[in-house]
């Protein structure tokens, strides 16, 4: 018999298939047990009828438990009471296996400590289904938008020498005969060769910041998305993100409608993000939005010119508009070492953080990257950086060195933001931070 996948099932009315998956629960009424059913794809109510099976499969299908491994064949019916508009008239069925012992995520509440001790089978649940599948699409997205313009993806190292954003954050591991490296933060310095070298590039990998923090925005270990193009200014760099980021949200609200709805995630929220024309400010009138936001509201902090906003600063700020913020020049000093000045005032730099809406706060960084050599030497001893690791990034700027700019998304907050999420944890499958490292 033809076995369907529950994700297709409209194209099948009519027809009888078999779906091969788990029962997530059942409930009865008189000669009717509905199971619901998952197959990975999707979830499905099969309607277990007295009159349709016999005796056996009957008895069976009231005795099914949690997570038992089963595969269910019938008729695909459309029925508008049915979650999801169809259900599959069962006329029989087979368990691949029985659970062993209770399965410990019951349908009653549990707590999100509770269930992230039980990520790998919390995974199976509705709520991280819809998350994964969202991500998915941005990740997919992310390739698409890209790819279509031209950019190559470029893999970075892990492993490496050095520090790219600041040495307070690097994770050190030990290699052989007392040799050290640092777990990656971000592969934006070897992107920047690969630009020199392929004109357009992106990265698309796992980054590791050793963060002590138990904020909800903090992972020790994330996914970055770093694109970096030769021959592009700091306009061009705005102008990339945001055809990037409305681009995501498109794809979302076009392709996970359903997964939104099962998050209770409103679509209208998310609309203007999708349209573009992000409004976008700089450092200083964010401080001064700020500090008329302070004066109006007590539980708004403001803080002194050339001070970087912490976590509650960006939600306040966030909070005053529809969509995602463009924040740009910044001073230099509370930067990274490699941004390219700005032209009218040098001690600010041609940088942007995009903050999402809604509190949500920083999902990108980016900027023009200092191409001028005598600067960038300069800049790496300011930052008491060791320059021997960065004799090759000095490289880029002797051999053909032109103006060129990127920036890194964060793949978790990008998600947490689109799904409405309380918590960048419930954005990746196995999360890993200063508090959790199982499973
Ligand atoms: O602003 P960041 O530190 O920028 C860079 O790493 C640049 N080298 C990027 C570039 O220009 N190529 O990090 C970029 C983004 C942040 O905006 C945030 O979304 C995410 O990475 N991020 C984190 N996400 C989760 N947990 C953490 N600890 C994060 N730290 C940064
Ligand atoms: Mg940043």
């Amino acid at each position: 018999m033809q076995r369907a996948y529950i994700a297709e099932i409209a194209r099948y009315e009519g027809q009888t298939v078999r779906i091969a998956g788990w029962l997530v629960n059942r409930r009865s009424k008189g000669k009717l047990h509905f199971l619901i059913v998952r197959d990975g794809t999707g979830f499905l109510q099969a309607t277990v009828f007295k009159g349709n099976v016999d005796e056996d499969t009957f008895i069976r299908a009231d005795h099914l438990r949690q997570e038992t491994a089963l595969q269910v064949w019938g008729k695909v019916k459309a029925d508008s009471r049915a979650p999801g508009g169809y259900e599959l008239e069962v006329a029989g069925l087979k368990i691949e296996s029985e659970p062993e012992g209770e399965y410990p995520i019951t349908p009653k509440e549990h707590g999100t400590e509770f269930l992230m001790d039980n990520r790998h089978l919390w995974l199976r649940h509705r709520r991280p289904w819809a998350v994964m599948r969202i991500r998915d699409e941005v990740e997919r997205a992310t390739h698409d938008f890209f790819s279509e313009r031209g950019f190559i993806r470029f893999d970075t190292p892990i492993l490496t020498p050095n520090a790219v954003e600041g040495t307070t954050e690097l994770f050190e591991v030990d290699l052989f005969d007392g040799q050290k490296a640092y777990l990656s933060q971000s592969g934006q310095l070897y992107a920047e060769s690969g630009a020199m070298a392929f004109g357009k590039v992106y990265t698309f990998g796992p980054t590791f910041r050793a963060e002590r923090s138990k904020t909800r925005r903090h992972l020790l270990e994330f996914w970055m998305i770093e694109p970096e193009a030769a021959y592009l200014d700091h306009e061009g760099n705005i102008a990339l993100q945001e055809a990037y980021l409305s681009y995501l949200v498109s794809r979302v609200l076009q392709n996970r409608i359903t997964e939104l709805e099962m998050l209770g995630r409103s679509p209208e929220a998310l609309e203007p993000a999708a349209t573009g024309e992000y409004p976008r400010i700089s450092y200083k009138e964010a401080i001064e939005i700020l500090s008329r936001l302070a004066d109006r509201d007590s539980a708004i902090e403001a803080i002194p010119y050339g001070e970087d906003f912490g976590a509650p600063h960006e939600a306040a700020l966030s909070r005053e508009f529809d969509r995602p913020l463009f924040i740009e020049k910044y001073p230099a000093e509370i930067k990274a070492f490699y941004m390219q000045p700005d032209d009218e005032d040098p001690s600010l730099v041609k940088n942007d953080d995009v903050l999402a809406p809604e509190g949500y706060g920083e999902i990108i960084g980016g900027s023009e990257r200092i191409y001028e050599p005598g600067l960038l030497l300069k800049r790496i001893r300011e930052h008491d950086l060791p320059l021997e690791v960065y004799d090759w990034y000095m490289d880029l700027r002797r051999f053909g060195a032109v103006p060129h700019s990127g920036f890194g998304l964060g793949l978790e907050r990008t998600v947490a933001w689109i799904c409405g999420l309380q918590h960048v944890r419930e954005a990746i499958p196995f999360p890993r931070m200063y508090n959790r490292m199982r499973p």
